[in-house]
């Protein structure tokens, strides 16, 4: 029996490790942002070349508005000029763009950036790229909720699901945190339910293919048990595999 690496349908990164990257090279904190920009471009072509079909990357969270004024508008100049730079190649590549988040509360500038980038990357069939910006889980669960009460519907894990930010794919198989803390931080609450978890030392500008190779390798390795025994898992296994 041969076994083909198993390669994540989805791909959920909480890219971490900007700020302490730059600071540890006596850098203000921005350069380790614009050094996480290079750093998702190279992990977004590596997932194209490996047959991964979605990612989806925490790029600013709710909270992240709490950070020092400069570097919030210097994240949101970064937001703006790498969508003009980098939107042409992406979309070379294959990559169909989707902004996930809270929209009122950014510029003019950057909304009407981001629409323009979903538009003119919404042809491309190779990898989907959520950029999670202006994100929180509990933002996304609750904004669902009031959607549906607004609209008098019932609310069960189908509607909400449909009605949260990610409806247009399924859930992430693997789930990667790099820069070493071992947390979720309001990224994905309801999604990661079932994600198998990755924590990964390496700060965000460092996380190379050879770092994504080793967290796809360890999902390689999980059983995913979803509620079943290992038993029921491994049955269902062999049923599927040609006699
Ligand atoms: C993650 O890197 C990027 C954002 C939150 C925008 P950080 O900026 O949190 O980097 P550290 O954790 O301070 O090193
Ligand atoms: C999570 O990182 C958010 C993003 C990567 C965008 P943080 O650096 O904001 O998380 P905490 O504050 O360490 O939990
Ligand atoms: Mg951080």
């Amino acid at each position: 029996m041969s076994h083909s690496p198993v390669v994540p349908h989805h791909i959920a990164i909480v890219m971490d490790g900007n700020g302490r990257w730059a600071t540890r090279r006596f850098l203000p904190r921005l350069a380790g942002h614009k050094q996480g920009v290079e750093s998702l471009r190279r992990c977004a072509r590596a997932c194209v070349q490996r047959g991964v079909a979605v990612l989806t990357v925490f790029a600013f969270s709710s909270e992240n508005w709490n950070r020092p004024q400069d570097e919030v508008s210097g994240l949101m100049d970064l937001l703006a000029g790498a969508l003009a730079r980098e939107v042409p190649q992406l979309s070379k590549d294959g990559v169909r763009l989707f902004f996930v988040g809270e929209r009122a509360g950014l510029s003019d500038k950057v909304r009407a950036g981001l629409a323009q980038a979903e538009a003119a990357t919404a042809h491309n069939t190779r990898l989907v790229l959520n950029v999670c910006f202006n994100y929180g889980g509990r933002w996304d669960i609750a904004q669902a909720a009031a959607a549906l009460a607004a609209r008098g519907e019932p609310i069960t894990e189908s509607s909400l699901h449909a009605s949260m930010g990610m409806a247009h794919v399924p859930d992430p198989d693997l789930l990667i945190r790099t820069g070493g803390e071992m947390r979720i931080s309001n990224f994905l609450l309801w999604q990661a339910a079932y994600s198998e978890l990755f924590f990964s030392d390496r700060l965000w500008p460092d996380f190379d293919e050879k770092a994504l190779d080793e967290a796809i390798a360890a999902y390689g390795g999980r059983e995913r048990r979803f509620g079943k025994t290992s038993e029921q898992v491994q049955a269902a296994h062999s049923d599927r595999q040609p006699a």
